[in-house]
Protein backbone atom coordinates (compact mmCIF):
# COMPACT_ATOMS: atom_id res chain seq x y z
CA UNK A 1 0.00 0.00 0.00
CA UNK A 2 1.13 3.42 -0.46
CA UNK A 3 1.98 4.94 2.62
CA UNK A 4 0.56 8.65 1.92
CA UNK A 5 -3.15 7.42 1.83
CA UNK A 6 -4.43 9.00 4.85
CA UNK A 7 -6.87 6.48 6.44
CA UNK A 8 -9.37 7.27 8.67
CA UNK A 9 -11.02 4.02 8.68
CA UNK A 10 -9.52 0.55 9.73
CA UNK A 11 -8.32 -1.17 6.82
CA UNK A 12 -9.31 -4.60 5.77
CA UNK A 13 -8.24 -7.13 3.24
CA UNK A 14 -11.72 -7.18 1.47
CA UNK A 15 -14.20 -4.28 0.83
CA UNK A 16 -17.41 -5.23 -0.64
CA UNK A 17 -19.13 -2.32 -1.98
CA UNK A 18 -23.31 -3.18 -2.41
CA UNK A 19 -25.41 -5.33 0.17
CA UNK A 20 -27.60 -7.27 -2.78
CA UNK A 21 -27.25 -11.02 -3.51
CA UNK A 22 -23.54 -11.19 -5.01
CA UNK A 23 -22.10 -8.42 -2.77
CA UNK A 24 -23.65 -10.50 0.84
CA UNK A 25 -22.49 -13.88 -0.81
CA UNK A 26 -18.58 -12.87 -1.40
CA UNK A 27 -18.83 -11.28 2.33
CA UNK A 28 -20.38 -14.64 3.74
CA UNK A 29 -18.05 -16.82 1.62
CA UNK A 30 -15.06 -14.92 3.24
CA UNK A 31 -15.61 -15.08 6.68
CA UNK A 32 -13.84 -15.63 9.54
CA UNK A 33 -10.89 -16.05 7.48
CA UNK A 34 -10.51 -12.48 5.82
CA UNK A 35 -11.37 -9.22 7.39
CA UNK A 36 -14.09 -7.98 5.10
CA UNK A 37 -16.35 -4.99 5.14
CA UNK A 38 -19.46 -4.52 3.36
CA UNK A 39 -20.84 -0.90 2.81
CA UNK A 40 -23.76 0.35 0.75
CA UNK A 41 -25.49 3.83 -0.13
CA UNK A 42 -28.45 2.28 0.25
CA UNK A 43 -28.17 0.99 3.47
CA UNK A 44 -27.86 -2.90 3.66
CA UNK A 45 -30.15 -5.00 1.53
CA UNK A 46 -31.47 -1.59 0.01
CA UNK A 47 -30.31 -2.15 -4.13
CA UNK A 48 -32.45 -4.31 -6.83
CA UNK A 49 -31.92 -7.79 -4.91
CA UNK A 50 -34.94 -7.15 -2.95
CA UNK A 51 -37.29 -5.76 -5.51
CA UNK A 52 -36.63 -8.92 -7.69
CA UNK A 53 -39.96 -10.77 -8.56
CA UNK A 54 -38.47 -13.32 -10.92
CA UNK A 55 -36.92 -16.63 -9.27
CA UNK A 56 -33.62 -18.25 -9.27
CA UNK A 57 -33.30 -20.64 -12.19
CA UNK A 58 -31.14 -24.06 -11.60
CA UNK A 59 -31.12 -27.66 -13.15
CA UNK A 60 -32.49 -28.73 -10.11
CA UNK A 61 -35.44 -30.82 -11.67
CA UNK A 62 -36.12 -33.99 -12.89
CA UNK A 63 -34.64 -34.93 -16.52
CA UNK A 64 -32.88 -31.38 -16.37
CA UNK A 65 -29.49 -30.52 -16.22
CA UNK A 66 -26.81 -27.81 -16.42
CA UNK A 67 -25.72 -28.72 -20.10
CA UNK A 68 -29.45 -27.92 -21.12
CA UNK A 69 -29.61 -24.76 -18.13
CA UNK A 70 -26.39 -23.86 -20.73
CA UNK A 71 -27.64 -24.09 -23.92
CA UNK A 72 -31.40 -22.32 -22.96
CA UNK A 73 -29.12 -19.26 -21.49
CA UNK A 74 -26.46 -19.41 -24.96
CA UNK A 75 -29.53 -19.43 -27.15
CA UNK A 76 -31.28 -16.19 -25.43
CA UNK A 77 -28.32 -14.39 -25.29
CA UNK A 78 -27.97 -14.13 -29.60
CA UNK A 79 -24.62 -15.22 -30.28
CA UNK A 80 -23.03 -13.12 -27.66
CA UNK A 81 -22.79 -15.35 -24.37
CA UNK A 82 -19.53 -16.80 -23.32
CA UNK A 83 -19.98 -20.24 -23.29
CA UNK A 84 -17.72 -20.97 -20.65
CA UNK A 85 -18.90 -18.73 -18.17
CA UNK A 86 -22.46 -20.43 -19.11
CA UNK A 87 -21.24 -23.99 -18.28
CA UNK A 88 -19.34 -22.54 -14.92
CA UNK A 89 -22.58 -20.99 -13.61
CA UNK A 90 -24.95 -23.35 -14.45
CA UNK A 91 -23.00 -26.13 -12.94
CA UNK A 92 -23.13 -24.41 -9.72
CA UNK A 93 -26.55 -23.59 -9.85
CA UNK A 94 -28.19 -26.63 -8.00
CA UNK A 95 -25.48 -25.93 -5.15
CA UNK A 96 -26.06 -22.33 -4.84
CA UNK A 97 -29.70 -23.48 -4.21
CA UNK A 98 -28.60 -25.66 -1.42
CA UNK A 99 -26.45 -23.05 0.13
CA UNK A 100 -29.02 -20.17 0.16
CA UNK A 101 -31.49 -22.48 2.02
CA UNK A 102 -28.75 -23.36 4.43
CA UNK A 103 -28.19 -19.77 4.78
CA UNK A 104 -32.27 -19.59 5.30
CA UNK A 105 -33.47 -18.78 2.42
CA UNK A 106 -36.76 -20.38 2.60
CA UNK A 107 -38.08 -21.32 -1.17
CA UNK A 108 -41.12 -22.42 -1.87
CA UNK A 109 -41.67 -26.28 -2.03
CA UNK A 110 -43.53 -28.27 -5.34
CA UNK A 111 -43.42 -27.59 -8.91
CA UNK A 112 -40.52 -25.54 -10.23
CA UNK A 113 -41.72 -22.72 -12.49
CA UNK A 114 -41.41 -22.90 -16.16
CA UNK A 115 -40.29 -19.38 -17.84
CA UNK A 116 -39.74 -17.36 -20.73
CA UNK A 117 -36.59 -19.22 -23.07
CA UNK A 118 -36.46 -21.75 -20.45
CA UNK A 119 -36.84 -25.39 -21.92
CA UNK A 120 -37.78 -26.90 -18.73
CA UNK A 121 -39.83 -25.82 -15.17
CA UNK A 122 -36.46 -25.27 -13.49
CA UNK A 123 -37.25 -21.62 -11.86
CA UNK A 124 -37.27 -22.05 -7.77
CA UNK A 125 -39.60 -18.90 -6.27
CA UNK A 126 -39.23 -17.73 -2.70
CA UNK A 127 -43.00 -16.77 -1.43
CA UNK A 128 -44.26 -16.31 -5.20
CA UNK A 129 -43.05 -13.37 -6.50
CA UNK A 130 -40.99 -12.12 -3.72
CA UNK A 131 -37.88 -13.76 -4.24
CA UNK A 132 -35.46 -11.27 -3.79
CA UNK A 133 -36.83 -10.23 -0.47
CA UNK A 134 -36.83 -13.39 0.94
CA UNK A 135 -32.74 -13.61 -0.78
CA UNK A 136 -32.17 -10.54 0.75
CA UNK A 137 -33.65 -11.05 4.16
CA UNK A 138 -31.64 -14.41 4.92
CA UNK A 139 -28.42 -13.37 3.77
CA UNK A 140 -28.52 -10.25 5.27
CA UNK A 141 -29.33 -11.96 8.71
CA UNK A 142 -26.63 -14.79 7.97
CA UNK A 143 -24.16 -11.97 7.56
CA UNK A 144 -24.72 -10.08 10.89
CA UNK A 145 -24.74 -13.07 12.50
CA UNK A 146 -21.23 -13.73 10.95
CA UNK A 147 -20.35 -10.79 12.64
CA UNK A 148 -19.55 -8.43 9.02
CA UNK A 149 -19.57 -5.51 9.68
CA UNK A 150 -21.87 -3.23 7.37
CA UNK A 151 -21.74 0.82 6.59
CA UNK A 152 -24.03 2.95 4.75
CA UNK A 153 -21.34 4.74 2.52
CA UNK A 154 -21.47 6.18 -1.21
CA UNK A 155 -18.66 4.89 -3.16
CA UNK A 156 -17.10 8.06 -4.72
CA UNK A 157 -13.91 6.95 -6.39
CA UNK A 158 -11.27 3.86 -6.11
CA UNK A 159 -8.06 4.19 -4.65
CA UNK A 160 -5.16 3.27 -7.95
CA UNK A 161 -1.22 2.58 -7.17
CA UNK A 162 0.59 4.99 -9.13
CA UNK A 163 -0.09 4.79 -12.79
CA UNK A 164 -3.55 2.69 -11.89
CA UNK A 165 -1.70 -0.48 -11.73
CA UNK A 166 -3.86 -1.83 -9.43
CA UNK A 167 -6.85 -0.85 -6.97
CA UNK A 168 -5.57 -0.47 -3.23
CA UNK A 169 -9.06 0.82 -1.39
CA UNK A 170 -11.38 3.20 -1.56
CA UNK A 171 -12.93 6.40 -1.29
CA UNK A 172 -16.28 6.47 0.85
CA UNK A 173 -18.75 9.21 1.41
CA UNK A 174 -20.32 8.47 4.82
CA UNK A 175 -23.41 11.38 4.56
CA UNK A 176 -20.95 14.09 6.03
CA UNK A 177 -17.40 13.40 5.10
CA UNK A 178 -14.70 11.37 3.02
CA UNK A 179 -13.16 8.13 4.26
CA UNK A 180 -10.36 6.44 2.53
CA UNK A 181 -10.21 2.51 3.42
CA UNK A 182 -7.43 0.56 2.29
CA UNK A 183 -8.10 -3.18 0.78
CA UNK A 184 -6.48 -5.58 -0.94
CA UNK A 185 -9.07 -6.11 -3.19
CA UNK A 186 -12.56 -4.01 -3.29
CA UNK A 187 -15.06 -5.82 -5.00
CA UNK A 188 -17.97 -4.11 -6.45
CA UNK A 189 -21.09 -5.31 -6.11
CA UNK A 190 -23.20 -1.99 -6.89
CA UNK A 191 -25.61 -3.16 -9.41
CA UNK A 192 -26.15 -1.75 -12.75
CA UNK A 193 -27.26 2.10 -14.53
CA UNK A 194 -31.28 1.25 -15.07
CA UNK A 195 -31.22 5.07 -13.54
CA UNK A 196 -30.36 6.28 -16.48
CA UNK A 197 -33.95 5.75 -18.44
CA UNK A 198 -36.89 7.83 -17.14
CA UNK A 199 -38.79 4.50 -17.36
CA UNK A 200 -36.83 1.65 -14.99
CA UNK A 201 -37.79 -0.69 -12.49
CA UNK A 202 -33.60 -0.30 -10.81
CA UNK A 203 -34.15 1.74 -7.71
CA UNK A 204 -32.59 5.09 -7.41
CA UNK A 205 -29.42 3.61 -6.16
CA UNK A 206 -28.80 2.78 -9.63
CA UNK A 207 -26.71 5.15 -10.59
CA UNK A 208 -23.81 3.07 -11.97
CA UNK A 209 -21.50 4.18 -9.59
CA UNK A 210 -19.21 1.35 -9.55
CA UNK A 211 -19.18 1.45 -12.91
CA UNK A 212 -18.02 4.74 -13.34
CA UNK A 213 -15.28 4.43 -10.99
CA UNK A 214 -13.80 1.31 -12.26
CA UNK A 215 -13.83 2.75 -15.60
CA UNK A 216 -11.74 5.56 -13.68
CA UNK A 217 -9.43 3.24 -12.34
CA UNK A 218 -8.72 1.86 -15.61
CA UNK A 219 -10.75 -1.49 -15.66
CA UNK A 220 -12.20 -2.29 -18.74
CA UNK A 221 -15.82 -2.66 -19.56
CA UNK A 222 -18.01 -4.07 -21.95
CA UNK A 223 -21.45 -4.36 -23.66
CA UNK A 224 -22.91 -1.22 -22.65
CA UNK A 225 -25.41 -0.68 -25.50
CA UNK A 226 -27.53 -3.75 -24.43
CA UNK A 227 -30.11 -2.81 -21.97
CA UNK A 228 -33.18 -5.56 -21.14
CA UNK A 229 -36.74 -3.86 -21.27
CA UNK A 230 -39.14 -5.05 -19.34
CA UNK A 231 -42.66 -5.06 -21.14
CA UNK A 232 -44.44 -4.57 -17.68
CA UNK A 233 -43.25 -1.63 -15.86
CA UNK A 234 -46.15 -0.81 -13.88
CA UNK A 235 -47.21 3.09 -14.84
CA UNK A 236 -48.47 4.55 -11.53
CA UNK A 237 -46.17 7.13 -11.18
CA UNK A 238 -43.75 6.03 -9.09
CA UNK A 239 -39.82 5.87 -9.71
CA UNK A 240 -38.85 3.38 -9.82
CA UNK A 241 -41.50 1.41 -11.34
CA UNK A 242 -42.88 -1.76 -9.78
CA UNK A 243 -42.35 -4.95 -12.12
CA UNK A 244 -45.40 -6.85 -12.88
CA UNK A 245 -43.65 -10.10 -12.88
CA UNK A 246 -43.68 -12.33 -16.52
CA UNK A 247 -44.73 -15.29 -14.73
CA UNK A 248 -48.36 -13.60 -14.65
CA UNK A 249 -48.49 -13.69 -18.69
CA UNK A 250 -47.59 -17.34 -17.66
CA UNK A 251 -50.60 -17.39 -16.04
CA UNK A 252 -52.77 -16.29 -18.25
CA UNK A 253 -52.90 -12.89 -17.91
CA UNK A 254 -53.30 -10.51 -21.54
CA UNK A 255 -51.41 -7.68 -22.85
CA UNK A 256 -53.56 -4.94 -23.89
CA UNK A 257 -53.32 -1.47 -25.86
CA UNK A 258 -54.99 1.59 -24.63
CA UNK A 259 -57.95 1.01 -26.91
CA UNK A 260 -58.80 -2.48 -24.75
CA UNK A 261 -57.42 -4.63 -27.64
CA UNK A 262 -54.82 -7.59 -27.63
CA UNK A 263 -51.41 -6.34 -28.37
CA UNK A 264 -50.69 -10.26 -30.20
CA UNK A 265 -54.21 -12.25 -31.05
CA UNK A 266 -52.06 -15.04 -30.52
CA UNK A 267 -51.30 -15.47 -26.40
CA UNK A 268 -47.88 -17.52 -27.01
CA UNK A 269 -46.76 -14.14 -28.56
CA UNK A 270 -47.30 -12.29 -25.22
CA UNK A 271 -44.57 -14.61 -23.73
CA UNK A 272 -42.10 -14.07 -26.75
CA UNK A 273 -39.02 -12.48 -25.49
CA UNK A 274 -38.58 -9.22 -23.90
CA UNK A 275 -37.72 -7.02 -26.61
CA UNK A 276 -40.61 -8.40 -28.50
CA UNK A 277 -43.11 -8.17 -27.00
CA UNK A 278 -41.62 -4.38 -25.41
CA UNK A 279 -41.21 -3.54 -29.49
CA UNK A 280 -44.68 -4.14 -29.79
CA UNK A 281 -46.47 -2.66 -27.47
CA UNK A 282 -44.33 0.42 -27.74
CA UNK A 283 -45.34 -0.03 -31.38
CA UNK A 284 -49.04 0.63 -30.18
CA UNK A 285 -48.10 3.05 -27.80
CA UNK A 286 -47.05 5.19 -31.32
CA UNK A 287 -50.34 4.35 -33.02
CA UNK A 288 -52.43 4.99 -30.32
CA UNK A 289 -50.61 8.54 -28.92
CA UNK A 290 -50.74 6.48 -25.84
CA UNK A 291 -47.91 6.44 -22.88
CA UNK A 292 -48.93 2.94 -21.86
CA UNK A 293 -50.69 -0.27 -22.34
CA UNK A 294 -52.78 -2.41 -20.12
CA UNK A 295 -52.29 -5.76 -18.53
CA UNK A 296 -55.14 -7.99 -18.07
CA UNK A 297 -54.46 -10.29 -15.20
CA UNK A 298 -58.07 -10.87 -14.80
CA UNK A 299 -58.06 -14.58 -16.55
CA UNK A 300 -55.24 -15.38 -13.80
CA UNK A 301 -58.25 -15.13 -10.79
CA UNK A 302 -58.77 -13.70 -7.47
CA UNK A 303 -57.23 -16.77 -5.39
CA UNK A 304 -54.12 -17.22 -7.49
CA UNK A 305 -53.21 -13.55 -7.52
CA UNK A 306 -53.47 -13.48 -3.54
CA UNK A 307 -51.25 -16.64 -3.61
CA UNK A 308 -49.12 -16.37 -6.12
CA UNK A 309 -48.29 -13.05 -6.85
CA UNK A 310 -48.84 -11.34 -3.47
CA UNK A 311 -46.27 -8.64 -4.50
CA UNK A 312 -47.88 -7.91 -7.75
CA UNK A 313 -51.62 -7.71 -5.75
CA UNK A 314 -50.76 -5.47 -2.73
CA UNK A 315 -49.00 -3.06 -5.68
CA UNK A 316 -52.31 -2.51 -7.04
CA UNK A 317 -54.05 -2.24 -3.97
CA UNK A 318 -51.82 0.25 -2.78
CA UNK A 319 -52.79 2.67 -5.72
CA UNK A 320 -56.31 1.18 -5.70
CA UNK A 321 -56.78 -0.82 -8.62
CA UNK A 322 -57.86 -4.32 -7.73
CA UNK A 323 -56.39 -6.52 -10.62
CA UNK A 324 -58.80 -9.58 -9.94
CA UNK A 325 -61.17 -6.86 -11.63
CA UNK A 326 -59.19 -4.38 -13.42
CA UNK A 327 -56.71 -3.27 -16.43
CA UNK A 328 -53.41 -2.50 -14.89
CA UNK A 329 -51.52 -0.02 -16.78
CA UNK A 330 -47.53 -1.39 -18.15
CA UNK A 331 -45.18 0.05 -20.37
CA UNK A 332 -41.84 -1.14 -21.71
CA UNK A 333 -39.34 -0.29 -18.70
CA UNK A 334 -35.31 -0.50 -18.51
CA UNK A 335 -35.50 -3.52 -16.19
CA UNK A 336 -31.73 -5.11 -16.72
CA UNK A 337 -28.49 -3.67 -17.87
CA UNK A 338 -26.19 -6.19 -19.02
CA UNK A 339 -23.35 -4.13 -19.48
CA UNK A 340 -20.72 -3.89 -17.17
CA UNK A 341 -17.02 -4.33 -15.52
CA UNK A 342 -15.43 -7.00 -17.81
CA UNK A 343 -15.03 -9.98 -16.14
CA UNK A 344 -14.20 -13.54 -16.37
CA UNK A 345 -16.62 -16.11 -14.37
CA UNK A 346 -14.82 -15.18 -10.76
CA UNK A 347 -14.91 -12.10 -10.77
CA UNK A 348 -12.01 -10.87 -11.74
CA UNK A 349 -11.58 -7.50 -13.63
CA UNK A 350 -8.57 -6.32 -16.17
CA UNK A 351 -7.38 -4.50 -12.85
CA UNK A 352 -5.56 -6.71 -10.11
CA UNK A 353 -7.04 -6.09 -6.84
CA UNK A 354 -10.77 -4.83 -8.18
CA UNK A 355 -13.49 -7.46 -8.69
CA UNK A 356 -17.24 -6.93 -9.89
CA UNK A 357 -20.36 -9.78 -9.05
CA UNK A 358 -23.17 -9.09 -10.10
CA UNK A 359 -25.15 -6.58 -12.28
CA UNK A 360 -21.80 -4.46 -12.04
CA UNK A 361 -20.11 -6.59 -13.79
CA UNK A 362 -20.18 -8.17 -17.41
CA UNK A 363 -19.37 -11.49 -17.07
CA UNK A 364 -20.34 -12.56 -20.46
CA UNK A 365 -23.00 -15.15 -19.46
CA UNK A 366 -25.75 -12.93 -20.42
CA UNK A 367 -24.85 -12.13 -23.69
CA UNK A 368 -27.03 -9.45 -25.90
CA UNK A 369 -30.05 -10.64 -23.72
CA UNK A 370 -30.47 -12.16 -20.19
CA UNK A 371 -32.52 -15.20 -19.77
CA UNK A 372 -34.92 -15.31 -17.32
CA UNK A 373 -33.95 -15.57 -13.48
CA UNK A 374 -30.21 -15.99 -14.40
CA UNK A 375 -29.70 -12.56 -12.65
CA UNK A 376 -30.14 -13.42 -8.91
CA UNK A 377 -28.28 -16.87 -9.99
CA UNK A 378 -25.30 -15.07 -11.60
CA UNK A 379 -25.19 -13.02 -8.30
CA UNK A 380 -25.18 -16.12 -5.86
CA UNK A 381 -22.87 -18.27 -7.90
CA UNK A 382 -19.99 -15.69 -9.25
CA UNK A 383 -20.31 -14.41 -5.73
CA UNK A 384 -19.32 -17.59 -3.98
CA UNK A 385 -16.42 -17.97 -6.75
CA UNK A 386 -14.93 -14.97 -6.04
CA UNK A 387 -14.98 -15.74 -2.41
CA UNK A 388 -13.45 -18.86 -2.89
CA UNK A 389 -10.50 -17.71 -5.31
CA UNK A 390 -10.04 -14.44 -2.70
CA UNK A 391 -9.61 -17.50 -0.36
CA UNK A 392 -7.08 -19.45 -2.01
CA UNK A 393 -5.14 -16.43 -2.54
CA UNK A 394 -5.21 -14.58 0.97
CA UNK A 395 -7.47 -11.72 -0.93
CA UNK A 396 -5.47 -10.65 -3.45
CA UNK A 397 -7.36 -10.54 -6.65
CA UNK A 398 -5.36 -11.19 -9.97
CA UNK A 399 -6.60 -10.17 -13.43
CA UNK A 400 -8.20 -11.23 -16.06
CA UNK A 401 -6.76 -10.81 -19.65
CA UNK A 402 -7.13 -7.60 -21.54
CA UNK A 403 -9.14 -6.65 -24.64
CA UNK A 404 -6.89 -5.49 -26.84
CA UNK A 405 -8.41 -1.77 -27.77
CA UNK A 406 -7.64 0.52 -30.64
CA UNK A 407 -10.26 2.97 -31.55
CA UNK A 408 -11.18 5.98 -29.89
CA UNK A 409 -14.59 6.37 -29.55
CA UNK A 410 -14.99 9.22 -27.47
CA UNK A 411 -13.63 12.00 -25.79
CA UNK A 412 -15.06 13.01 -22.34
CA UNK A 413 -13.02 16.48 -22.55
CA UNK A 414 -15.50 17.40 -25.21
CA UNK A 415 -18.34 17.37 -22.75
CA UNK A 416 -19.43 19.97 -20.54
CA UNK A 417 -17.82 22.43 -21.75
CA UNK A 418 -20.14 24.28 -24.60
CA UNK A 419 -20.64 27.08 -24.78
CA UNK A 420 -24.61 27.67 -24.36
CA UNK A 421 -24.56 31.00 -21.93
CA UNK A 422 -28.06 30.89 -20.65
CA UNK A 423 -29.18 27.80 -22.30
CA UNK A 424 -30.32 23.96 -21.09
CA UNK A 425 -28.46 22.71 -19.01
CA UNK A 426 -28.40 18.53 -18.32
CA UNK A 427 -29.87 17.30 -14.90
CA UNK A 428 -30.88 14.13 -13.62
CA UNK A 429 -34.28 14.40 -15.48
CA UNK A 430 -33.08 15.91 -18.62
CA UNK A 431 -30.61 12.78 -18.99
CA UNK A 432 -33.31 10.17 -17.81
CA UNK A 433 -35.43 11.56 -20.56
CA UNK A 434 -33.04 11.83 -23.51
CA UNK A 435 -31.66 8.28 -22.93
CA UNK A 436 -35.50 7.25 -23.42
CA UNK A 437 -35.89 8.86 -26.60
CA UNK A 438 -32.13 8.39 -28.06
CA UNK A 439 -31.38 4.52 -26.50
CA UNK A 440 -34.79 3.48 -25.22
CA UNK A 441 -36.65 -0.08 -27.06
CA UNK A 442 -36.09 1.01 -30.23
CA UNK A 443 -32.88 3.30 -31.43
CA UNK A 444 -31.40 4.92 -34.97
CA UNK A 445 -28.49 6.44 -35.79
CA UNK A 446 -29.88 9.60 -35.97
CA UNK A 447 -31.68 9.32 -32.36
CA UNK A 448 -28.22 8.63 -30.83
CA UNK A 449 -26.30 11.26 -32.51
CA UNK A 450 -29.04 13.73 -30.99
CA UNK A 451 -28.86 11.53 -27.71
CA UNK A 452 -24.73 12.15 -27.40
CA UNK A 453 -25.33 15.88 -28.38
CA UNK A 454 -27.63 16.56 -25.65
CA UNK A 455 -25.26 14.61 -23.11
CA UNK A 456 -22.43 16.88 -23.96
CA UNK A 457 -24.52 20.07 -22.38
CA UNK A 458 -23.14 21.40 -19.55
CA UNK A 459 -24.09 19.73 -16.53
CA UNK A 460 -26.10 21.27 -13.65
CA UNK A 461 -23.60 22.06 -10.62
CA UNK A 462 -24.67 19.95 -7.58
CA UNK A 463 -23.13 19.29 -4.51
CA UNK A 464 -21.61 15.79 -2.82
CA UNK A 465 -23.10 12.84 -3.77
CA UNK A 466 -26.25 14.01 -6.34
CA UNK A 467 -23.22 15.79 -7.86
CA UNK A 468 -20.99 12.71 -8.17
CA UNK A 469 -24.14 10.67 -9.31
CA UNK A 470 -24.98 12.94 -11.87
CA UNK A 471 -21.55 13.07 -13.51
CA UNK A 472 -21.47 8.82 -13.26
CA UNK A 473 -24.44 8.79 -15.09
CA UNK A 474 -23.49 11.21 -17.68
CA UNK A 475 -20.64 10.07 -17.92
CA UNK A 476 -22.05 5.88 -18.81
CA UNK A 477 -24.54 7.98 -21.06
CA UNK A 478 -22.48 8.72 -23.54
CA UNK A 479 -20.46 5.64 -23.39
CA UNK A 480 -23.77 3.21 -23.74
CA UNK A 481 -24.76 6.17 -26.81
CA UNK A 482 -21.55 5.46 -28.12
CA UNK A 483 -21.46 1.85 -27.64
CA UNK A 484 -24.93 1.65 -29.40
CA UNK A 485 -24.33 3.72 -32.07
CA UNK A 486 -20.90 1.96 -33.18
CA UNK A 487 -23.22 -1.60 -33.34
CA UNK A 488 -24.85 -1.02 -36.39
CA UNK A 489 -27.27 -4.33 -36.35
CA UNK A 490 -30.37 -5.75 -34.33
CA UNK A 491 -28.72 -8.47 -31.85
CA UNK A 492 -30.59 -9.19 -28.37
CA UNK A 493 -31.81 -6.32 -26.80
CA UNK A 494 -30.78 -3.92 -28.67
CA UNK A 495 -32.81 -3.19 -31.68
CA UNK A 496 -31.83 -0.30 -34.62
CA UNK A 497 -34.43 0.60 -36.18
CA UNK A 498 -32.27 1.84 -39.46
CA UNK A 499 -29.82 -1.90 -39.10
CA UNK A 500 -32.99 -4.33 -38.25
CA UNK A 501 -31.08 -7.66 -38.90
CA UNK A 502 -28.08 -9.17 -37.00
CA UNK A 503 -24.59 -9.46 -39.28
CA UNK A 504 -22.58 -12.27 -38.87
CA UNK A 505 -19.50 -9.20 -38.59
CA UNK A 506 -20.96 -8.24 -35.31
CA UNK A 507 -20.58 -11.61 -33.33
CA UNK A 508 -18.25 -9.84 -31.12
CA UNK A 509 -18.43 -7.73 -27.55
CA UNK A 510 -17.44 -4.34 -27.38
CA UNK A 511 -14.89 -3.47 -24.70
CA UNK A 512 -14.22 0.36 -23.99
CA UNK A 513 -11.12 1.19 -21.44
CA UNK A 514 -11.00 5.16 -20.39
CA UNK A 515 -7.22 6.48 -20.50
CA UNK A 516 -5.84 9.51 -18.59
CA UNK A 517 -6.29 11.79 -21.11
CA UNK A 518 -10.04 11.79 -21.48
CA UNK A 519 -9.94 9.31 -23.84
CA UNK A 520 -12.33 6.31 -24.25
CA UNK A 521 -10.77 3.34 -26.52
CA UNK A 522 -12.76 1.13 -27.74
CA UNK A 523 -12.37 -2.88 -29.21
CA UNK A 524 -14.20 -6.30 -30.61
CA UNK A 525 -13.50 -8.75 -28.56
CA UNK A 526 -14.35 -12.34 -29.89
CA UNK A 527 -16.68 -14.70 -28.16
CA UNK A 528 -15.27 -18.14 -27.91
CA UNK A 529 -17.44 -20.43 -30.01
CA UNK A 530 -20.00 -22.99 -27.95
CA UNK A 531 -19.53 -26.32 -27.56
CA UNK A 532 -21.77 -28.00 -29.89
CA UNK A 533 -24.56 -30.29 -27.87
CA UNK A 534 -25.21 -33.43 -28.65
CA UNK A 535 -28.46 -33.09 -31.63
CA UNK A 536 -30.37 -35.38 -28.46
CA UNK A 537 -29.14 -32.95 -25.87
CA UNK A 538 -30.45 -30.52 -28.07
CA UNK A 539 -33.90 -32.20 -29.05
CA UNK A 540 -34.63 -32.73 -25.12
CA UNK A 541 -34.02 -29.38 -23.99
CA UNK A 542 -36.39 -27.60 -26.42
C1 LIG B 1 -39.84 -11.25 -14.08
O1 LIG B 1 -40.24 -11.89 -13.12
O2 LIG B 1 -40.55 -11.00 -15.04
C2 LIG B 1 -38.43 -10.74 -14.08
C3 LIG B 1 -37.49 -11.82 -13.78
C4 LIG B 1 -36.14 -11.51 -14.31
O3 LIG B 1 -35.90 -10.37 -14.72
O4 LIG B 1 -35.30 -12.42 -14.36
Amino acid sequence: MPAKLNRVMDDVDVLVVGSGVAGLSVALGLVPHLRVAVVAKEGAGGGSTQLAQGGIAAAVGPGDSSAFHAADTMAAAAGLCDPLVAQDVTAEAAEAIALLSRLGVRFDQGALAREGGHGRARVVHAKGDATGAEVSRALLQAVRQAGVPMARGFLVDLLSSPGREATVGAVIWDGSRLREVGARTVVLATGGYGQLWARTTSPEACSGDGLAAALRAGAQVADLEFVQFHPTGMDFGTDPRPLATEALRGAGARLRGADGGFINDDPALDLAPRDVVSRAMARRMGELGAKYCYLDATPVGEAVLATHFPTFTATCQGVGLDPAKQWVPVAPTAHYTIGGVLTDSLGCTTVPGLMAVGEVASSGLHGANRLASNSLLEGAVIGRRAARLLLSTGGTAPPRPPARVNEVVEHLGAGGTRANQGGPRLDRARLRSQMELGAGVSRDGEGLQRLSRQLTLPVVALPFQPGWELANMVLLGRLVAASAARRCESRGAHWRADYPSSHPDWRVRQVLQLETNGEVAVGNLEVPQPVPVAPALARASS
